[in-house]
C-alpha cells in the first residue's frame, strides 16, 4: 500500500506525539552490525572489539535505540534484528537495513568506474536495478550509493567508486544510478532508497590521501562537485551522506552551510541526510567539537539526521542536549520525521520482514547474470590495437598463454567493495578464454609473478576471503621462468595485469601510478619473446603504461569487470563483442602530472611553448574520452541550425559518424564547449553532449545535440552565482576530447 503525503504526515504526528526524546534520538541512530569470519581480530583501528560490538548492537535494538542498521546481508539475520528492532520499540517502528550495494550484491556488475565508462546510462541504470532487485529481496532497504564524487587525483584510491573527472557524465551516471536503484519513487517494489555521497567534495583530498583535508574553491564546487549531487537529487534521491572530512575547514558532518544551506536551498534536497560511519562523533577528532554532546547537537544543528556509528554514537547524547537546551524539539522532530518519512513510503511498518526462501531465487536469477557480463563487455575500453591485432581469430590459434597474477584470480576480478561474494561463481578472464575456446585450442596459463597480496593490507581483510596468499612452496623465479616458456611456445599471450583489488577503493592511496611488483618485467620479458601480445588491464584508476603504450599492440582495459567479467573479457578478445567504452578521466603520463584534466582554463600563454613542465609533455598518456573499437569512425558535416541565439536560446549541433570498416561498432559521440569571452576565463573544452550509438559497418548515423542556456551557464566567483555570459562559443564533436572537428556559434546580450 502506498500511503499519500496527508496520510504520512498523519501518521508522524501521532508517532511523534508519543514519542520520548530517547526513543527519538533511537530513530537517528544507525549502527553497523558485524558479522565477521571467526578469525577476523579486534581492530584498533576501527574502535573495534570485535565481539562487543554486536552485543552493544542488541542491546540498543532492545531499548529502542536503533532506526538504522548496516552491513547485513543474511535474510535470516536480518528477520531476526528487524524483529528485535519492531518489538524493542514501543511503537513497532521497524529498522531501516543499508548497506554499501555499490556495485551488485551477488551478482557483481563492473565497478563504478567501469559502469562510467561504458558512457550507457541505460545500462547503468539496468544495472543498478539488478542491484537494487537482489538487495531488497534479502531485506537491504538502502544502498549506500551512488558515490558521485568527481575525483581528478588519481592517487585517491576510492576514484574506483566515482563516475571520474567530468561533472556532465559524472550528473548522467549519477542520475542513471538513482533511477536504477530507486525506480520511479522510493518504495517501488524490488527497489531500494539510493543515498548519494559523500556530501561534499570529497575527492579532492590533498595530495589524494583518503581523509585529508579539502581545499576547494567556489568556482571547483559549484561547477564539478555539486553537479552530481543535484543530478541524483532531482533523479529523486532519498537520501544523502555528508563526508568525512573538513571543506574549506569546517568538518563537512558538522558544517550548517554545507547541509543546510547548499544542500537543502540550493540544491532542493528534502530527504534524510545520514554521516558517514563514525563521522560524527569524530567531529571530537577533528578539534571541532569539546566533547560528543556537543558533537551532536552541532551536528544535528547543522542539518545532520542520522548518525552511523560503529559503537557508542554521539547522537546519544541527543536527549541530554535538548534537556540543555543546546537543541530544540523541533530540530529533533524535523530529523526523526524526515527519517519516518522514507520508512513509511517503503511500506516497512506494513511489511517489515523478508521472504527467505524467495531471496535464494532471486539471487539465482539468471538473467542478473547476462545484465553483468553484459555491462562488463559495454565498459571495456580498448585502448590501443597497434596492426587490428585484437579481435583475436580462434580459428588461426593453435595454442594461447594466459598469464599474470590476475588472470585466474577471482577476488581480483570482481573488484572492492563487494562482501557477499561467491568466488566459485566468478569467471576469471582465464575461464573465460577456456570456456570460448574449448578444446579446440591449448590454453596454458601462468601467474608469473607472486601474488604477495598481505605487504598491501586493507582495511576491509576483516571481512575475510580478500588476501589469499601464494601456494604453499610458490617459487618465484621458477614461475616468472615457466611464464616466459608458455609466452614463447604459445601462438599469442593474453597478460593480465593491474592493482589487486585491495590496492584500490577506500583508505587505499597511492604515491605511486606504477604496475605494483614485477608486473612490468613479466610483461617486457613476455613481449621481448615476440609472441604477439595483448595487455589486459585490470584497474579502478590509470595506472603508469607508458611503457606499454609504446611496445604493446593491443591494450584492453577492463576494470574490474564483475562476476561474468572473464566471460565478457573473451566475448570481446575474440571479437563476439566489440569494444566501445571510453575514458571517464584522463589518463596521466605519469603520477607527476596529476591532478590532470582535459577541461583546463585558458591562461596566460595558453601553450608555453608545448609544455607546462620542462622535464614532461602536458599532454596525456590517453585523452578523456579516449576508447577505440574494432569499427573505424569518421566525423564529417558538422552543423550548427543558426548562427547566432539569444542568451536563452538552443542552438542543434549535429554532425555525421561513419564506420569505415567491416565491423559493425558503437562509438560515443562526444561534444565539447567552449566559451570564447565573458566575465571568467572558462575551460578550453567541457563536455555538453553524448551519445552511444550502434553504426553498422559500411553505414553513417546523423547525431543532434542541443546545446542550450544549461549547457552554458556556470557558476561564476566574480558574481559569486549563476551566469550566462554571451560570447562566440567553439564547439566541437567527435570521438574524444582531442576532436578536431569544430564550428562556432555566437550568443548576442
Ligand atoms: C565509507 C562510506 C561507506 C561507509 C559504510 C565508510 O567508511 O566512507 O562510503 O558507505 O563506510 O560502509
Amino acid at each position: 500500500m502506498t500511503l499519500d503525503d496527508e496520510a504520512i504526515r498523519t501518521r508522524i504526528d501521532g508517532l511523534l506525539a508519543e514519542m520520548t526524546p530517547e526513543e527519538k534520538a533511537g530513530q537517528l541512530t544507525q549502527f553497523f552490525f558485524f558479522t565477521l569470519p571467526p578469525e577476523a581480530e579486534d581492530n584498533p583501528a576501527l574502535g573495534l572489539e570485535v565481539a562487543a560490538q554486536p552485543r552493544a548492537v542488541e542491546a540498543a535494538l532492545a531499548r529502542g535505540g536503533v532506526g538504522s542498521l548496516l552491513f547485513v546481508t543474511d535474510p535470516a539475520q536480518i528477520n531476526r534484528l528487524q524483529r528485535a528492532a519492531v518489538e524493542g520499540s514501543r511503537h513497532g517502528i521497524p529498522a531501516l537495513f543499508g548497506f554499501d550495494v555499490v556495485h551488485g550484491l551477488r551478482t557483481v556488475l563492473p565497478v563504478p568506474i567501469a559502469m562510467a565508462a561504458s558512457w550507457d546510462p541505460a545500462l547503468i541504470e539496468a544495472g543498478q536495478a539488478v542491484a537494487a532487485a537482489e538487495a531488497r529481496a534479502v531485506g537491504i532497504h538502502w544502498a549506500f550509493a551512488p558515490m558521485v564524487d568527481i575525483a581528478r587525483d588519481p592517487r585517491w584510491g576510492r576514484i574506483v567508486e566515482g563516475a571520474g573527472e567530468d561533472p556532465f557524465l559524472g550528473s548522467a551516471v549519477a542520475a542513471a544510478q538513482v533511477r536504477g536503484f530507486q525506480g520511479e519513487r522510493i518504495g517501488a517494489p524490488g527497489r531500494i532508497v539510493a543515498g548519494p555521497k559523500h556530501f561534499a567534495g570529497y575527492g579532492y583530498a590533498l595530495g589524494g590521501r583518503d581523509y585529508d583535508e579539502v581545499s576547494l574553491g567556489d568556482a571547483d564546487l559549484w561547477n564539478v562537485v555539486l553537479p552530481p549531487f543535484k543530478a541524483a537529487i532531482d533523479a529523486g534521491a532519498g537520501t544523502v551522506m555528508t563526508a568525512y572530512m573538513a571543506l574549506n575547514g569546517i568538518p563537512a558532518t558538522g558544517n550548517r552551510w554545507l547541509l543546510t544551506d547548499v544542500l537543502r536551498e540550493a540544491l532542493g534536497f528534502d530527504g534524510f541526510t545520514v554521516s558517514d560511519a563514525n563521522a560524527t562523533r569524530n567531529l571530537t577528532t577533528h578539534g571541532f567539537a569539546p566533547d560528543l554532546r556537543s558533537a551532536a547537537s552541532r551536528a544535528l544543528d547543522a542539518g545532520l539526521d542520522m548518525e552511523m556509528a560503529i559503537t557508542d554514537p554521539a547522537f546519544d547524547h541527543l536527549p541530554a542536549a535538548l534537556e540543555a537546551g543546546e537543541i530544540d524539539e523541533t530540530q529533533l522532530d524535523t530529523a526523526v520525521r524526515r527519517v519516518l518519512e522514507v520508512k513509511l513510503r517503503l511500506g516497512l511498518f506494513d511489511d517489515p520482514y523478508v521472504d527467505e526462501d524467495r531471496a535464494r531465487v532471486v539471487l539465482a536469477d539468471p538473467a542478473h547474470r547476462e545484465v553483468a557480463r553484459e555491462a562488463a563487455r559495454r565498459a571495456a575500453v580498448l585502448l590501443r590495437n597497434e596492426g587490428g591485432l585484437l579481435p583475436l581469430d580462434a580459428a588461426d590459434l593453435g595454442s594461447v598463454a594466459v598469464l599474470g597474477p590476475l588472470a585466474d584470480s577471482a577476488r581480483d576480478t570482481i573488484g572492492p567493495w563487494v562482501f557477499d561474494f561467491e568466488l566459485a561463481e566468478t569467471v576469471t578472464v582465464l575461464d573465460g578464454i577456456r570456456d570460448r575456446l574449448g578444446d579446440a585450442v591449448r590454453v596454458d596459463s601462468a601467474r608469473g609473478i607472486p601474488v604477495g597480496r598481505r605487504t598491501f593490507p586493507s582495511m576491509f581483510d576483516m571481512f575475510g576471503g580478500n588476501a589469499p596468499e601464494d601456494p604453499e612452496g610458490f617459487e618465484p623465479e621458477a614461475e616468472f621462468t615457466r611464464a616466459i616458456r608458455l609466452a614463447t611456445d604459445a601462438d599469442v599471450a593474453v597478460v593480465v595485469l593491474g592493482e589487486w583489488q585491495n590496492m584500490i577503493g577506500e583508505a587505499a592511496s597511492r604515491s605511486s601510478l606504477d604496475l605494483p611488483g614485477r608486473q612490468l618485467e613479466l610483461l617486457q620479458a613476455v613481449v621481448a619473446t615476440g609472441t604477439p601480445t595483448v595487455l589486459v588491464v585490470m584497474n579502478g584508476r590509470p595506472l603508469d603504461l607508458r611503457w606499454a603504450a609504446a611496445h604493446v599492440p593491443a591494450v584492453l582495459d577492463v576494470w574490474y569487470p564483475g562476476s561474468q567479467g572473464g566471460a565478457a573479457v573473451a566475448d570481446l578478445l575474440f571479437g563476439d563483442a566489440v569494444p566501445g567504452g571510453k575514458l571517464p578521466f584522463t589518463w596521466p603520463r605519469s603520477v607527476g602530472q596529476v591532478p590532470i584534466v582535459y577541461s583546463n582554463l585558458t591562461s596566460h600563454e595558453p601553450e608555453n611553448l608545448g609544455r607546462r613542465y620542462w622535464d614532461e609533455a602536458s599532454t596525456p598518456l590517453f585523452p578523456f574520452g579516449h576508447g577505440l573499437s574494432y569499427a573505424r569512425f569518421s566525423y564529417a558535416d558538422l552543423a550548427v541550425d543558426t548562427d547566432t541565439v539569444a542568451l536563452d536560446g538552443v542552438v542543434t549541433v549535429t554532425a555525421t559518424v561513419r564506420n569505415e570498416s567491416n565491423h559493425d561498432g558503437d562509438e560515443v559521440v562526444q561534444l565539447y564547449l567552449h566559451q570564447r569571452t565573458g566575465t571568467a576565463s572558462r575551460p578550453v573544452r567541457e563536455l555538453k553532449g553524448f551519445e552511444r550509438v550502434m553504426v553498422a559497418a559500411g553505414e553513417e548515423r546523423r547525431v543532434s545535440f542541443r546545446v542550450g542556456p544549461d549547457e552554458r551557464r556556470y557558476w561564476n566567483a566574480g558574481v559569486r552565482g549563476y551566469v550566462l555570459d554571451p560570447s562566440v562559443f567553439d564547439v566541437w564533436v567527435g570521438t574524444d576530447s582531442t576532436a578536431p572537428l569544430g564550428t562556432t556559434f555566437t550568443v548576442t546580450p
